[in-house]
């Protein structure tokens, strides 16, 4: 036997056990004719004491110890004169009298402590290291905790796991797919999943009525702090459901998991329609954890001399309470050479100051006297202490902006709780979305998901103007300004969805090719059916409070979409290039073409 107990169990009512413990050697001190060993597995850490007194080959034997030896320790476990409150066995140690060291190791080429000295790189190339920290052990355990509650609560409901292929042919999620050449059929190749959309329908047309999985997709797209190539969903699809069976079913998802895992109860999901949200807050996916909403300015301040905001589409602005008096003139310099940034966009920022003394400083104060400035703080319920900011530019251009803005100063001025958890539905999205660039509509969601049953005839129309405003029946969750999860109520009618793969673009010939299989089942009854899908990555991580997703991941890719520990994307042999039937091009060597 290993071990009789884990390295976080014991306590004083244990003492004068003896007990057996394996771990790793968290590290070593020796004083006098004593050594201390703290040893660490996943579960805590436990003193262990070695005295020269007593036997003074084992503790010489302890003086070897490295960092990150795996040892076994058997011994008495005592009360300690110096207790430890920060730690669960911080009132015991383990008095040793036998050692077995089960495997030496090189010295770690970073400390493995909370705060380590190891460069991101470094640290990923090492992850079997790294993720011996603690708060990655916590992460991965949080994680699998996620997990077991998300199967417990979706079984309890009558939801099937069920799996579905990874080789499959592309499905059209807006990202580009992860190709898997075919041996068999040369020159053919498998597209891993973008998520398992189709099959998931399908599945519904064959009466599996409730299914889940938490499943791994794949994406080839540009990366970032929320974003991995590939990543996890909680998928999931119902049949003979409205919109409101879904939502009420992953609200409780929601609230299940945060009840057993966090022992937060939360309130009802506040919901929101999609253009509410771009009006209000510049973004479709609000962080709501603090106030700042949008307000409208174009009626009272256009007409009055000032052309920036004359020949603007929009004037619109919000207001940051009680920072007028610690805000400088190099701070709205600061603010404005930030939303001038490319990566913003604005032409400038104009503010209003509301003075603790009742005075008001402006950038604008040339074109409004103080009584009109006063009436546009009304409109945000503005007072002494406060200030506006105010934005203006093409309408849709400027909301983003300001939809920055409002992160930027909830940033700066530390307006975001800690603890705080803020979830709220998106409805009512638009089904299409128009792209200037290849000058056709695409799928704001997928080319699956229904439009609402009053906006059907605008189907037929060919006004773009009427196109853009269909309404589908999707949603999104969003917690804490991050979308978590995004789903639609689908099309289960073949003409429907004809006419949406034309509206897209699809020739005829083309929707065939792509999703004949799909037009083909619901040929056969496909029930009405909708679903959605979970980020589980993305959940774990804004449950423990943090927006990237990369610590939440046992083995994640780096920025440029490799795996730093196994070294991947690599070459492979010209064996099996060949075999694969594959030739390599590279710029300078053109012949293979
Ligand atoms: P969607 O594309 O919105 O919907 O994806 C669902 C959720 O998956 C998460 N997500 C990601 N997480 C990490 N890295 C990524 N690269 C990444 N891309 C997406 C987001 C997102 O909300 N098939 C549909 C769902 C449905 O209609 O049922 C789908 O995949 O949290």
């Amino acid at each position: 036997m290993y071990r009789t107990h884990n390295c976080g169990e014991l306590r004083l009512p244990d003492a004068g056990k003896t007990v057996t413990l394996a771990g790793w050697v968290q590290s070593r001190r020796d004083f006098g004719g004593l050594t201390f060993i703290d040893l660490r597995d996943r579960y805590g850490i436990t003193q262990l004491v070695f005295s020269m007194d007593e036997d003074r080959a084992l503790c010489e034997r302890a003086r070897k110890l490295g960092r990150e030896f795996v040892i076994q320790a058997t011994g008495l476990v005592r009360e300690r004169s110096n207790k430890n409150p920060d730690r669960p066995t911080g009132d015991i140690e383990i008095d040793v009298r036998q050692l077995e060291v089960l495997n030496a190791s090189k010295v770690p080429p970073f400390t493995i402590e909370e705060q380590t000295d190891g460069g991101d790189e470094l640290r990923m190339q090492y992850r079997y290291l790294d993720l011996r920290r603690p708060s990655l052990q916590h992460n991965i355990q949080f994680r699998s905790r996620l997990a077991l509650e998300s199967r417990k609560y979706l079984a309890e409901q009558g939801f099937l796991e069920i799996e579905t292929p990874y080789l499959i042919k592309s499905t059209p999620e807006g990202a580009r797919d992860f190709v898997v050449p075919s041996r068999m059929n040369p020159g053919q190749f498998y597209a891993l999943p973008q998520s398992p959309q189709t099959f998931k329908q399908i599945l519904m047309v064959a009466g599996m009525d409730k299914y889940f999985q938490i499943v791994r997709c794949f994406r080839d797209e540009d990366l970032r702090a929320d974003r991995q190539p590939e990543f996890t969903q909680i998928d999931c699809e119902m049949a003979f459901v409205h919109q409101e069976d879904i939502l009420h079913t992953f609200e409780g998802l929601i609230k299940h998991l945060f009840k057993q895992v966090l022992g937060v109860r939360l309130e009802d999901f506040p919901r929101m329609r999609y253009d509410d949200a771009i009006r209000r807050y510049g973004s479709d996916k609000p962080d709501l954890r603090f106030d700042m909403a949008f307000e409208e300015l174009d009626d009272l301040v256009k007409g009055k001399g000032f052309s920036v905001f004359d020949e603007a589409g929009l004037v619109v602005g919000l207001c940051l309470k009680a920072r007028a008096g610690q805000m400088s003139n190099k701070d709205f310099k600061q603010l404005t050479e930030w939303v001038k940034r490319p990566q913003i966009g604005a032409k400038g920022l104009v503010y209003v100051k509301f003075n603790e003394d009742g005075s008001i400083k402006s950038t604008v104060g040339k074109f409004y006297d103080d009584e009109a400035l006063r009436t546009w703080g009304e409109r945000f319920g503005a007072g002494p202490g406060d200030v506006l900011f105010i934005l203006s530019g093409e309408a849709e251009q400027v909301r983003t902006q300001l939809g920055a803005l409002r992160l930027e100063l909830a940033r700066r001025y530390d307006l975001i709780p800690d603890n705080v958890f803020k979830p709220l539905w998106v409805v009512d999205f638009p089904l299409l979305e128009w792209d200037e660039e290849t000058g056709r509509f695409h799928a704001m969601h997928h080319p699956f998901t229904a439009p609402k049953k009053e906006d059907i005839h605008k189907m037929e129309s060919t006004d773009r103007s009427v196109l853009a405003s269909i309404r589908a029946d999707a949603y999104d969750l969003v917690l804490n300004g991050a979308e978590i999860g995004g789903g639609s109520i689908r099309i289960h009618d073949r003409s429907l969805q004809a006419r949406n793969f034309q509206l897209l673009g699809f020739s005829d010939e083309e929707a065939r090719r792509q999703f004949g299989f799909l037009m083909g089942a619901f040929e056969y009854g496909a029930p009405p059916h909708g679903g959605i899908a979970f980020g589980f990555d993305r959940l774990v991580a804004v449950m423990s409070g943090s927006s990237s997703i990369r610590d939440f991941i046992a083995f994640p890719k780096n920025n440029q979409g490799r795996d730093m520990m196994i070294d991947a994307p690599a070459p492979i042999s010209a064996e099996q290039l060949d075999e694969l039937g594959i030739r390599i091009v590279t710029p300078d060597d053109s012949s293979g073409r």
